[in-house]
């Protein structure tokens, strides 16, 4: 169990994913937490770029799930924005297992992530207009 705070704009947000890309690994959950309009899907597009993912990554809110492929990773890309508890989550879990995983409102899925997972949690606040804190927790 480790705790690690940071704070930054759009531009130094390296800062923050360069301490994450260890994580990329089979069978390893991101969970993205935070208001909307925190910035959940801009970490996950910086990450995944930071990773080399040359496909465009969007956000998932209508798809609910974007796949890529990376190095013979399968990473997906949830976010059940649009989903409640009472959803049936077992097609998405299905295809969650053997890949990296980054969630986007994984309070709306009905999965223990941690039965499965090893997963890192990752709360987004907003500070002002031009910086959010990254709050990461592993555990
Ligand atoms: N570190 C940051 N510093 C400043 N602005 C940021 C940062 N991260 C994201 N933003 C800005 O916050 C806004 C919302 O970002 P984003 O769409 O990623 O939020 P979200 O949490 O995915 O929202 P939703 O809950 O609707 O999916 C965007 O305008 C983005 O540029
Ligand atoms: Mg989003």
């Amino acid at each position: 169990m480790f705790e690690k705070k940071y704070t930054t704009n759009l531009n130094n947000m390296k800062c923050v994913i360069n301490d994450l890309t260890q994580y990329f690994k089979e069978n390893i959950v991101f969970l993205l937490c935070g208001e909307m309009g925190s910035g959940k899907t801009t970490f996950v597009k910086n990450f995944l770029y930071e990773l080399g993912v040359k496909e465009l990554v969007t956000s998932p809110t209508f798809t609910i799930m974007n796949q890529y492929e990376l190095n013979g990773f399968k990473i997906n890309h949830l976010d059940a924005y649009r989903l409640t508890t009472n959803d049936d989550a077992e097609p998405f879990l299905e295809e969650m297992i053997n890949s990296f995983n980054l969630v986007e409102w994984p309070e709306n899925l009905n999965i223990d992530f941690k039965e499965y997972f090893k997963v890192i949690k990752i709360n987004i606040l907003i500070i002002d207009n031009d910086s959010r804190m990254y709050i990461i927790e592993e555990g």
